[in-house]
């Protein structure tokens, strides 16, 4: 195609698109969508149960077309990530594809020649949001109708997401799966040169791509993938359905990217799965679970080691008895219980009672006598009674969570408690997410308050948002400090002696002496 052509092309698609989102959507666009571009991938929780079988694919052969190399030469993307440290990675993997085929990046959406929305499922409020964001969307591209707006991440996998985009926002260009990263050089060919919109949701979940290329958000922390997906199948997510199966990455590689990070200056790894615990079990020719791969990663040359989300089920004694080895591998652990009512853990298919999750806590603080341990709560599960929440309320005591992400339950279409009827009224949930709020806090002040005085090794972000003089950074034990430091400590980890303790925050003054050669 010669400039021209490609110029004409450009202004026909202009028109068109111009036409698109003036024109609402018919049915009978959808229903065409739907046999062609969309292969259909509608939470089936019977369905999806029997992927376990599966072949987990493997493909080391990521490349850039050699047509899309220099497409965004002079042109600009912004991804808006919602939701879980999962979206933020994958952000930073579409960020590496975008740079290899020319494109920078930008934060003003009234520059970017390419908008993706990076989306969250989890709650009902996470997609309130992005709708609304759509609707904002609007605007700039009856302005700009060469701006190509994309929808991507958890909500994609979802029908009624999908449908509702079809009908109802016509100015989106492309919609793709959390399966079909890779696929975003031609997605956005496709995108750049077709009038209608593009959709590929992939129901296919069992493959694991290498090799694709990344642009980390920073140079001091980064994140790993060491697996993908969930077959937990808790009753009240989602995630089983718009993740996948689960699939680990094969040992080697996350290593090799481990120490590859370490070359780079990284200080700090956090290896991220839905459930890391089930790490290695879909193995057929490796007996290599998660606490082989901690031991693993514990003898590289990185100081600081963490991991999120642990699930309790999976969290067995071999992991533990490696974390008690300490070194880069941190005391912190994030361990979602989720309710401390047995009935409604079983309600919940968790597969642990409160007394077993107890159990596992009273041995990692036997192995680990320091360790913090924060967790995810839901209250207001359906048909949660009082004495049932007040069950939460004794748990967080007992356990003495120093924070925890607390949440109101929230129905999400095709899992199995959103089929439940539910007898507890709103302000209820309202007044319980309140009295475990209130609750959490008293105890994040008072493990705060025990830092008074002492001094803590922190890992130096930057300037603190809030003032350019102040640095801020994190404690092995994830809690913030602010503090008075030359630059020269960022990057670096170093002794910091506390001086106040906030809620969720520490403030402290450098010992200047103490700067760790890394
Ligand atoms: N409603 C409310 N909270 C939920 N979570 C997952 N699904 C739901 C839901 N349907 C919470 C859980 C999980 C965290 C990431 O989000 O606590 O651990
Ligand atoms: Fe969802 Fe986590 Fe349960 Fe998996 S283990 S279904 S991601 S809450």
């Amino acid at each position: 195609m010669n400039e021209e052509q490609r110029k004409q092309q450009g202004q026909i698609k202009s028109e068109l698109n111009i036409e698109r989102i003036k024109n609402t959507s018919s049915d009978d666009m959808i229903a065409k969508y739907f046999q062609t571009n969309y292969e259909l991938q509608a939470p089936d929780i019977k369905k999806a149960r029997k992927r376990r079988n599966e072949e987990v694919q493997f493909n080391y052969d990521f490349s850039i077309p050699e047509d899309m190399q220099a497409i965004g030469k002079d042109k600009k993307f912004l991804i808006r990530t919602y939701g879980c440290q999962m979206n933020e990675h994958d952000t930073e993997v579409m960020a590496g594809i975008f740079t290899e085929m020319g494109y920078t990046a930008t934060t003003e959406v009234t520059e970017a020649d390419i908008i993706l929305l990076n989306t969250c499922a989890i709650r009902e409020n996470a997609e309130n949001k992005v709708f609304g964001e759509i609707g904002h969307l609007k605007p700039l591209k009856l302005e700009n109708p060469d701006l190509i707006i994309g929808v991507c991440g958890c909500m994609s996998q979802e029908e009624s997401v999908v449908d509702r985009i079809l009908k109802k926002h016509q100015h989106i260009d492309l919609i793709f799966g959390t399966h079909n990263i890779h696929r975003l050089p031609h997605l956005i060919k496709e995108a750049m040169f077709s009038k209608e919109m593009i959709v590929e949701v992939w129901s296919k979940e069992g493959d694991i791509i290498e090799n694709l290329p990344k642009v980390r958000k920073g140079k001091i922390k980064a994140w790993v993938n060491i697996m993908y997906g969930c077959d937990k199948f808790c009753t009240y997510c989602i995630v089983p359905m718009t993740r996948g199966k689960e699939r680990s990455r094969r040992p080697e590689d996350i290593i090799q990217e481990v120490r590859h990070l370490v070359a780079q200056g990284y200080k700090e790894v956090t290896l991220l799965g839905q459930n890391v615990n089930a790490y290695g079990k879909d193995f057929e020719d490796l007996d290599y679970t998660f606490g082989d791969l901690m031991n693993d990663i514990h003898k590289i040359d990185i100081p600081r080691v963490r991991f999120t989300t642990s699930h309790p089920r999976d969290f067995d004694d071999h992991l533990i008895d490696v974390l008690a080895q300490g070194g880069n591998l941190l005391d912190h652990i994030h361990l979602p219980v989720q309710s401390g009512s047995s009935e409604v853990l079983k309600k919940m298919n968790r597969k642990y009672t409160r007394e077993e999750y107890l159990e596992l806590v009273r041995k990692i603080r036997e192995a680990i006598p320091n360790a913090t341990l924060t967790t995810d709560i839901i209250v207001g599960f359906p048909n949660e009674t009082d004495e049932q929440f007040e069950e939460t309320m004794t748990l967080v005591e007992e356990v003495g969570f120093e924070a925890a992400y607390t949440f109101i339950y929230s129905p999400r279409e095709g899992t199995p408690a959103a089929r439940k009827k539910d007898d507890v009224p709103e302000e209820v949930k309202k007044q319980r997410l309140y009295r475990l709020n209130e609750l959490v806090n008293k105890q994040a002040a008072e493990s705060m308050l025990t830092y008074k005085g002492k001094t803590v090794k922190v890992l130096v972000e930057g300037e603190s948002k809030k003032n350019p003089d102040i640095l801020a950074g994190y404690t092995e034990k994830s809690k913030l400090v602010n503090f008075n430091g030359p630059k020269s400590a960022i990057g670096k980890i170093v002794e910091v002696k506390i001086t106040k303790a906030n809620t969720w925050s520490l403030n402290g003054e450098m010992i200047e002496s103490k700067i760790e050669v890394n």
